[in-house]
């Protein structure tokens, strides 16, 4: 017989159905056995009586198991108004196992906060059957699927940029991929695909976008992961406002659409100066919401204007607040002097929401000389700067649209609009805080013939 989805028995109410999922839970009341069944759309109570209870009496929690009998309704008074298929029942009549399983390594039933993350990463595949881990994963797809017909119903385009690639000034770490086939070169994997994306531009795809993966090599915690998923977004011939208003508009459709609970404390979304978000909240990602309390509350806000150039740290050495291809708010590069550079503001911008920095982006540089004036105020070489980016600099010799664009961290949105605690909490497989996969065992070990292929030695450092 085919096999049914356990919410679709409340259709079928006197028939005889087959149904098959993992054993949630068992109770025993003597001349009756209950079984909760769990699948992917949900739970059903199984009931077992006469013969067939001395199967039930083998059953164990997580195992894997088929069941066909018959639907029926419940008395008013046995109702569950908890579970959704609470006025149904299915009186078994065949028990199959299909897989036996271990006690699981902690319970299900609970949301799991209070179980120790380290287990729940290790045994990720078993934390996955929690309903809250579920709902996350489909709201998730949702989320993804929503933005992927919005932008495309707008005329983006999405495409896919390379994982193995040349080293991007976002200011995190790289990892870096020995190069078989070049013995002693290195690909970088992408920080973020800043450059593809301009340079997709510079080939004509005027609306580019992506939900796509990038990798920093910092250390995870609650709002950064290694390795996280950003909506990334190109667009020419626009400026700054044009920007905004397409992540804005996209922003509170998705909300309206898939989070009706939600309700955004203002549209449109407030704008606040970098300078004065940092004077009155000393944060450029302040928490505007009225009352925190309120998880439905949702607070939007901008930041913009922000200085082109800082000081970094000890050093006194001038880094681009976002990336050197952001473009100040000047008309030549005569206008950069040495006295000024700190006053320089830049066409960039960060959207925040509920105090969590949940995308940035920019108005980009298309001017050459002012692209390799602010090269040589962030203290590169001419040769260092044609190492470098010389490729980016010579596509822009062919013909460059003015472009800019933005790029969302999508597992902090996730968080936020899941009120989850942390981004781990929306992510399928999610890397512990020294970054490692305990599930996979990740990283691990080499062989000693792959080190030699690629011509690599193992130093170990001197604690
Ligand atoms: P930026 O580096 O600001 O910009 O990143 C954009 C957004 O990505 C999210 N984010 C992260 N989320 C989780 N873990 C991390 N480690 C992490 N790092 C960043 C944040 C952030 O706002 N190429 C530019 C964008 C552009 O200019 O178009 C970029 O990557 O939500």
């Amino acid at each position: 017989m085919e096999r049914i989805l356990v919410t679709e028995t409340l259709k079928k109410v006197g028939k005889k159905v087959t149904v098959a999922g993992w054993v949630a839970n068992k109770r025993d009341h003597g001349k009756i056995t209950f079984i909760d069944l769990r699948d992917s759309s949900g739970v059903l109570q199984v009931v077992f009586t006469s013969d067939l209870q001395k199967k039930a009496a083998d059953l164990k929690s997580e195992w894997v198991i088929e069941i066909t009998g018959e639907v029926k309704e419940r008395p008013e008074s046995m109702r569950n108004t908890e579970l959704e298929t609470g006025s149904v029942e299915l009186q078994a009549k065949e028990v199959k196992v299909l897989s036996k399983a271990k006690t699981p390594p902690f319970a299900l039933e609970t949301d799991g906060y209070e179980v120790d993350e380290e287990k729940r990463l290790k045994h990720r595949y078993v934390d996955l059957r929690r309903p809250r881990l579920q709902r996350n994963l489909r709201i998730r797809h949702k989320v993804l699927h929503f933005m992927r017909n919005y932008l495309s119903k707008e005329d983006f385009v999405e495409v896919e940029t390379p994982i193995l690639t040349k080293s991007t000034p976002e200011g995190a770490r790289d990892f870096i991929v020995p190069a078989r086939l070049q013995p002693g070169k290195f690909f970088a994997l992408p920080q973020s695909p800043q450059q593809y994306k301009q340079l997709l531009m510079v080939g004509g795809l005027e609306k580019y976008f992506q939900i796509v993966r990038c990798l920093r090599d910092e250390d995870p915690r609650g709002d950064r992961q290694a390795e996280f998923t950003q909506l990334d977004i190109e667009m020419s011939f626009v400026e700054q406002e044009d920007v905004l208003d397409l992540l804005e508009k996209l922003y509170i459709t998705l909300v309206k659409e898939l989070f009706p609970e939600k309700k955004i404390q203002k549209t449109p979304f407030p704008r606040l100066n970098y300078a004065d978000a940092i004077k009155k909240y000393k944060s450029d990602k302040p928490d505007l919401r009225k009352d925190t309390e309120n998880p439905n509350e949702l607070a939007f806000a901008w930041i913009v204007n922000f200085p082109m150039f800082e000081k970094s740290e000890g050093k006194g050495k001038w880094n681009a607040k976002h990336h050197p291809f952001t473009k100040p708010q000047i008309k030549n590069a005569k206008e950069i002097t040495k006295k000024n550079i700190g006053d320089i503001l830049a066409f960039q911008y960060d959207l925040v929401l509920n105090g969590n920095e949940i995308a940035g982006g920019s108005i980009r540089t298309h001017e050459p000389e002012i692209l390799e004036k602010v090269f040589e105020v962030l203290g590169h070489t001419k040769k260092e700067i044609k190492e470098k980016f010389g490729h980016l600099f010579e596509a822009f010799e062919y013909g460059v649209p003015p472009h800019g664009g933005i790029a969302s961290g999508l597992d902090r949105l996730l968080a936020v609009l899941l009120n989850e605690p942390n981004i781990r909490e929306v992510m399928a497989f999610p890397k512990t805080g020294d970054n490692r996969d305990l599930m996979m065992d990740a990283p691990s070990d080499v062989s000693k013939e792959q080190l030699e292929e690629l011509g690599l030695k193992i130093v170990k450092k001197k604690k």
